[in-house]
């Protein structure tokens, strides 16, 4: 059974203030439990912060929003993930559609940077999703084969293993219209279809694939009781702990299911 990971993706939001305050308040919620996998993911700014106020808490981690593919080097601006590493970091999030579409990142730079993560022992959370004009001409599919493909080439089976997918239809990102429990589901199995033909049925089987794109505490539950749903990439909802620990609970209910 894959256990399931909810993330939260602060963007460009968070002071360091902040961050401890809303560590505070997410343990009262959540407290440290192992039956979901908790990941953190703020602006770089505020990473220290969070992993000092998680104190002794280990079953919830700290991921990145994005990192260069090189290892050290003359690349003003950027992080590695020897750098990230350094901090303790043991996610990242890569090729996010905000990425893609406003700082021109391609499937094969997305393909170097999960290439480059795994190399430094970080997990990638690798996004991939459709726009509304792709979907309404019925490119669905196709689009999410070759974001899939091209973004995990090369990739030996453990590596496969360690990545996490998170469905993002570019449509429902910050739009407050997600998909619905079935949309998302076909889209899941579909990815997971193609993960068994790029791999084999142990390795496909393993690999969590989460929904993003406006999850709140309303439709949390029914989007992750649904099969291929392993978790949320959580943007928006995520700034408040009550209404990320609410995200939290619903994927716990559903490992009980
Ligand atoms: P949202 O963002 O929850 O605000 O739609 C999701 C994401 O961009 O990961």
């Amino acid at each position: 059974m894959r256990k399931k990971i909810v993330a939260a993706n602060w963007k460009m939001n968070m002071t360091q203030a902040e961050s401890a305050a809303f560590i505070k308040s997410l343990l009262l919620e959540i407290g440290d439990m192992a039956d979901v996998e908790v990941v953190i993911i703020p602006p770089f700014t505020a990473i220290t912060k969070v992993t000092e106020s998680l104190g002794k808490s280990q079953n919830i981690k700290v991921g990145a929003q994005n990192m260069h593919w090189e290892r050290s080097g003359p690349f003003t601006g950027e992080i590695s993930a020897a750098l990230l590493r350094d901090l303790f970091v043991r996610y990242v999030v890569l090729g996010h559609s905000e990425r893609r579409a406003l700082f021109c990142e391609t499937d094969e730079i997305v393909n170097r940077k999960v290439r480059a993560a795994h190399e430094a022992t970080l997990r990638p959370i690798v996004c991939i999703g459709e726009t509304l004009e792709q979907r309404d001409k019925g490119n669905v599919e196709k689009i999410l084969s070759i974001q899939l493909r091209s973004s995990l080439a090369d990739l030996n089976e453990k590596e496969l293993q360690e990545t996490v997918i998170a469905y993002e239809p570019v449509w429902a990102i910050g739009t407050g219209r997600n998909a619905t429990p079935a949309q998302a589901q076909e889209a899941h199995a579909f990815i997971r279809a193609t993960l068994r033909e790029m791999s084999d049925d142990a390795t496909a089987d393993r690999i969590r694939i989460q929904y993003g794109g406006s999850v709140k505490p309303d439709n949390a539950r029914a989007l992750m009781s649904q099969p291929d749903i392993d978790g949320a990439l959580v943007g928006g909802a995520s700034l408040d702990p009550r209404s990320f620990a609410r995200i939290v609970n619903a994927a716990r209910e559903g490992h009980q299911l």
